[in-house]
């Protein structure tokens, strides 16, 4: 009860949707719907819309449809959640390589992007079936092609915040923590020279 009447915590972080990017297994679904959960924003998954918008899973998307056509689809989805109000976002691992989507992610909302050992993304990924991109393939493989030819655009990202093996309440709170520090880093920024409580704010965030 009590609880539920308590104002919502980190009201600062409120504002402005944010968006989760990076490579499959990392979790940015499961981040995403706890850090939602303890900023009290709604939360969506940008492929549970895609699948939604075309009546089917992922992997059949990819089957009967085509790459391109989840690739539409999900560029189209985005661009929608995008101008709805603040929440957070995952995105598949896949989004924000689109220039389009990045322009935009990047225009309108905050980007996180989550960062891991491919090791461990491997063998996340390793243990679920319904990835189409894995299919028949060494996920290892596939990782390390992917963070090729991924990594320069993920690192356009307003943020990067590395998770590792640890329970996801952990990753979500080395976010809160990245979208503090970037919060007080503008306002250290934006103050007039010599203030001394932006100084204060902007030594804060040195690790
Ligand atoms: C993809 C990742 C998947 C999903 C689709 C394509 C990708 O999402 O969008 O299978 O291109 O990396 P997750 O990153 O949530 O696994």
């Amino acid at each position: 009860m009590t609880a539920d009447l308590a104002p919502p915590r980190y009201p600062e972080l409120r504002d402005q949707t944010i968006v989760l990017v990076g490579l499959m297994g990392v979790g940015k679904s499961s981040v995403g719907r706890r850090l939602a959960q303890t900023l009290d924003l709604p939360f969506r998954d940008a492929d549970n819309e895609v699948e939604r918008a075309a009546g089917r899973g992922i992997p059949e998307i990819f089957a009967e449809m085509g790459e391109a056509a989840f690739r539409d689809g999900e560029r189209r989805v985005i661009a929608r959640l995008l101008e709805d109000p603040p929440h957070v976002l995952a995105t598949g691992g896949g989004a924000f390589v689109n220039a389009e989507t990045r322009a935009l992610i990047k225009d309108k909302a905050i980007a996180v992007w989550l960062k891991a050992d491919l090791e461990l993304l491997a063998r996340r990924v390793g243990r679920k079936d319904g990835r189409p991109l894995l299919k028949n393939r060494d996920p290892m493989d596939v990782l390390r092609e992917q963070a090729t030819t991924r990594y320069p655009a993920y690192g356009e990202a307003h943020l990067t915040v590395e998770t590792g093996d640890t329970p996801h309440m952990v990753a979500v709170e080395a976010v809160i923590a990245a979208l503090q520090g970037r919060l007080a880093a503008a306002s250290a920024s934006d103050a007039p020279a010599g203030d001394v409580s932006a100084a204060s704010a902007s030594e804060r965030v040195q690790p």
